[in-house]
């Protein structure tokens, strides 16, 4: 496993690390438990999840219910030390207008309830988890910032920001003595390079880490999917994801295709190409796996045996 630093700080943090969004909504407590033991066993030290993440992320609900965190928390009792523990805060988590947001009345509510579900009195990277303009960014900021000198928070991170958000909230923290996004959590992949324009470019500028969501296109560049009427049992797509969808184009399946040509070349399997094209992007601190078995982390940690090849970038951009 490789380490490095998170943005310009002087946590280090594993390049693969563990995402949860699938415990306690997509799989159980026992199976949630044998792919935490797989990643650190393996020396990822980075577990992110979110208020959030668990059963409420189902259509069927309209706000989080916590059941990740909830998880994660029973399991680091007695190895809390060890981890670069991530969580998340802004997506609805009641059906009131203040039951959202980044405002300082939702920040220091929520962040209470994450310490308790994640029974720990401190949280090392607590990440906005979208910009939210019904609140003046300064707003958010303080209470950021004040959480970090309560001891309740280590470092503070964005996602799903784009790079003007990002770079008007670190103007205001530079001019205004405040705490700043150390990272950016955000969605990239072989089918998703949007990230290349604006916000990588931020990111190598100001020095701030990038923490890579859905690498794997949801599972679609895993190469379960041939065809968008193609859905293999027990896969995400099957369950109902909504967001997945939007990666089922034509177009899409036909990169996958090519991709895994040049995979086969290499004898890979598309899951470690498609991880390690991203590994090898400028910019990137670490990969979210979002694992649902325990071989998808070892699968994913296996690309350590597999040097990238220069020579592929090219054609991958031409694809
Ligand atoms: N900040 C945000 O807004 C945001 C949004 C999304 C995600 N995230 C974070 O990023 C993490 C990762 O996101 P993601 O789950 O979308 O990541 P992903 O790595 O793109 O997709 C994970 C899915 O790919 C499939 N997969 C992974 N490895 C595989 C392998 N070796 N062989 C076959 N299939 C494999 C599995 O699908 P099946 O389960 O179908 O087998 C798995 O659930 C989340 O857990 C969460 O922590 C953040």
């Amino acid at each position: 496993m490789k380490y490095g630093r998170l943005g310009s700080t002087g946590l280090q943090v594993s390049n693969l690390s563990l995402g949860t969004m699938a415990f306690g909504r997509w799989i159980d407590e026992q199976a949630s438990v044998e792919i935490l033991d797989t990643a650190l066993d393996a020396g990822i030290n980075l577990i992110d999840t979110a208020n959030f993440y668990g059963k409420g992320q189902n259509e069927a609900f309209i706000h989080g219910t916590g059941e990740s965190e909830e998880i994660i928390g029973r399991y680091l009792k007695g190895r809390r030390e060890k981890v670069v523990l991530a969580t998340k805060v802004g997506l609805p988590m009641g059906k009131d207008v203040n039951d959202r947001g980044l405002s300082r009345f939702h920040i220091m509510r929520e962040i209470e309830h994450s310490l308790r579900r994640l029974q720990t009195d401190y949280i090392d990277l607590y990440q906005v988890h979208r910009f939210d303009e019904r609140t003046p960014i300064e707003e958010t900021l303080s209470a950021l910032t004040d959480l970090v000198k309560q001891g309740k928070v280590r470092y503070i991170g964005c996602s799903n920001f784009a790079a003007w958000q990002m770079a008007k909230a670190d103007g205001i923290s530079k001019l205004q003595g405040l705490e700043r996004f150390v990272s950016s959590q955000s969605q990239y992949n072989l089918l998703s390079r949007e990230l290349e324009q604006e916000v990588i470019p931020f990111c190598l500028s100001e020095e701030v880490g990038l923490l890579v969501y859905s690498p794997m296109a949801r599972g679609v560049l895993s190469g379960k999917y041939k065809s968008k009427e193609d859905m293999p049992e027990g896969s995400r797509a099957a369950k109902g994801e909504a967001l997945i969808q939007k990666y089922f184009t034509d177009e899409n399946f036909e990169r996958v295709a090519q991709y895994r040509k040049m995979a086969q070349e290499y004898d890979v399997n598309m899951s470690q190409f498609s991880l390690s094209w991203i590994l090898n992007q400028p910019a990137v601190t670490t990969a979210l796996v979002g694992a649902s078995k325990p071989h998808h982390v070892t699968d994913a940690i296996q690309i350590a045996d597999w040097k990238w090849i220069d020579e592929l970038r090219e054609q991958v951009n031409r694809i």
